[in-house]
């Protein structure tokens, strides 16, 4: 069964129930226009396509952040409902890992309290806890940086700690908006491994990128043009 059904979706913007960004009748944006797409289970797959062309629309919905205007998510089969404020919430604690391009840590926190948050959120037992972050921490090669503060970090550790903090509640779903962007190519090498190990390991990865090479590792990619997807290499 796949883990990801997109039947018709289409997302507007400022179209006055939307958006918080917009006063009711400013000009309309048709960000996605009728996106149909199944991923499956296990699948790691590259979203491609111009600036603008709908890419982090469809992954803010794909993971619960933002409302379609029109269509259907499923699920694992269940229909996804973000008009259910706390079902969205839990829905993105339990079953997403976001990772953005500007990592978004907390930086007064140390690495290993960021990796934390998130098991602190679902208040799980304290050696659970421990366990789960010394463990993704020695497998992302932070261990012996646990202590620091994400500034005293390099660009790649820091983009490292945040994908550690996105899976440490082990995620069904990973989900990455140019996570390579702002990396030199050595450390994006080391970034795209890092997801390798987590798509062999069984996660469902998605990641939107401009760049080919990050495309390459992923198995399938996924177009959009103009908010419809366009094509599939194979
Ligand atoms: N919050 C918003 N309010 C209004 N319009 C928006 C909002 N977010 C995105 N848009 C518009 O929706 C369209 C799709 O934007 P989106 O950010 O999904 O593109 P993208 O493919 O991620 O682009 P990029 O590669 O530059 O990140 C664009 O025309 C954009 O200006
Ligand atoms: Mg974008």
């Amino acid at each position: 069964m796949s883990l990801i059904e997109l039947k018709n979706v289409h997302k507007t913007y400022g179209d006055g129930r939307s958006s918080l960004w917009h006063k009711p009748g400013a000009l309309a944006v048709h960000a996605l226009r009728g996106v149909d797409l199944m991923i499956g289970k296990g699948e790691m797959v590259a979203i491609m396509g111009k600036s603008g062309s709908g890419k982090s629309t469809l992954l803010n919905i794909l993971g619960a952040l933002d409302r379609m205007s029109e269509g259907e998510y499923l699920f694992d089969g269940t229909k996804v409902r973000i008009d259910n404020p706390s079902r969205a919430a839990a829905f993105r604690r339990e079953q997403v890992g976001f990772i953005v391009q500007d990592f978004a840590l907390i930086e007064d926190m140390t690495v290993y309290e960021n990796v934390a948050l998130p098991l602190r959120q679902r208040r799980l037992r304290g050696s659970v806890i421990r366990s789960r972050v010394g463990g993704i921490l020695e497998e992302l090669g932070l261990a012996d940086k646990s202590r620091k503060t994400p500034l005293e970090l390099s660009g790649g550790d820091q983009q490292r700690v945040a994908i550690a903090r996105a899976v440490v509640h082990e995620p069904a779903l990973g989900l990455a908006d140019e996570p390579t962007g702002a990396l030199d190519e050595e450390t994006e090498r080391g970034i795209l491994d890092i997801f390798c190990r987590l798509y062999e390991t069984g996660r469902t990865i998605i990641i939107v990128t401009h760049d080919r090479n990050v495309a390459d590792t992923c198995g399938r990619t996924v177009r959009l043009r103009d908010g419809r997807v366009e094509e599939e290499a194979p």
